[in-house]
């Protein structure tokens, strides 16, 4: 049985951190769901991490959906998030029409899309048709060339207020959950404390209901820039170097493949060969 948005809310009721990380590919999706991490994000990420653009703003529909396939055929009891990518929920007939495709054929079971109050009409009615929604602001990276770069928010009382009001716009709109990213810890905990849905921190500090990483970050699979707001729990991209190394130098001196790794034939069959 897959997690439900229920399950998710009642966490912050319960007081259980929530736990989410991203994850584009089907063996690692495998691997976070045997993990028992409840909410698996399919981000926009994708561009910068996977696909290698500069930003998530090139990132398209059918990219992001052929990679949920992926990510759903890896898990069995992850709720699966599907991002919604730049511009294509700029009025409500196309966020509703593309919201379908993440569920109908991504096989995603909620999507989230980034803003507060300008895109809270539009969240109301992709729940009202019954698709779960997660809100994002704070950093909306799909806004970077907005917002001037990527900058710590909230940081003005004006700013601040906004933010807040932002998240009970989300809440409202009936989103189950928001994700607050690059947000001073103070004011994440106050917006914490003012929600009756869970928030899911980025850059936001510890008092969030839960965290989201991008996982080639906690991994360290992603070597171009290490956000301050990640922490690698391993090395993946060092590993990955030294295996690589290694194949090359047993290729080269003939150390690989070994008899183990090769199969073989009666001799008798290779004599007929020969005589043939
Ligand atoms: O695209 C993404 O990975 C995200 C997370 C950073 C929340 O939006």
């Amino acid at each position: 049985m897959r997690v439900s948005i229920n399950q998710i809310k009642e966490m912050k009721f319960k007081k259980e951190k929530i736990v989410m990380l991203t994850a584009y590919d089907y063996s690692t999706a495998k691997l976070v769901d045997e993990a028992c991490i409840p909410l698996i994000l399919v981000g926009d990420s994708l561009g910068t991490v996977m696909l290698g653009y500069g930003s998530t703003i090139p990132v398209t529909m059918d990219e992001m959906i052929h990679h949920t396939k992926a990510v759903v055929r890896g898990t069995k009891q992850s709720l699966v998030i599907g991002d919604m990518p730049f511009m294509t929920y700029t009025n409500t007939a196309d966020a509703l029409r593309n919201a379908a495709r993440f569920i109908q054929e991504g096989g995603a079971q909620a999507v989230k899309l980034e803003g507060g109050v300008t895109v809270a009409e539009i969240v109301k009615r992709i729940v009202e048709c019954g698709i779960p929604v997660m809100g994002h602001i704070g950093l909306t990276p799909q806004s970077v060339h907005q917002l001037g770069g990527h900058k710590v928010q909230g940081k003005t009382p004006e700013a601040a207020e906004r933010l807040l009001k932002d998240a009970q716009a989300l809440e409202q709109a009936g989103a189950f959950a928001v994700v607050l990213e690059l947000v001073p810890a103070q004011l994440s905990k106050i917006v914490t404390q003012k929600l009756g849905i869970p928030t899911i921190g980025i850059g936001a500090g510890p008092d969030c209901d839960g965290q989201v990483q991008v996982i080639s970050d906690m991994l360290g699979l992603f070597s171009d820039f290490v956000p301050k707001h990640a922490k690698q729990y391993a090395k993946l991209a060092d590993s990955i170097r030294t295996a690589l190394a290694d194949y090359i130098n047993e290729v080269k001196a003939g150390k690989f493949p070994t008899a183990e790794n090769s199969s073989t034939i009666d001799e008798s069959l290779l004599e007929e060969l020969a005589h043939a």
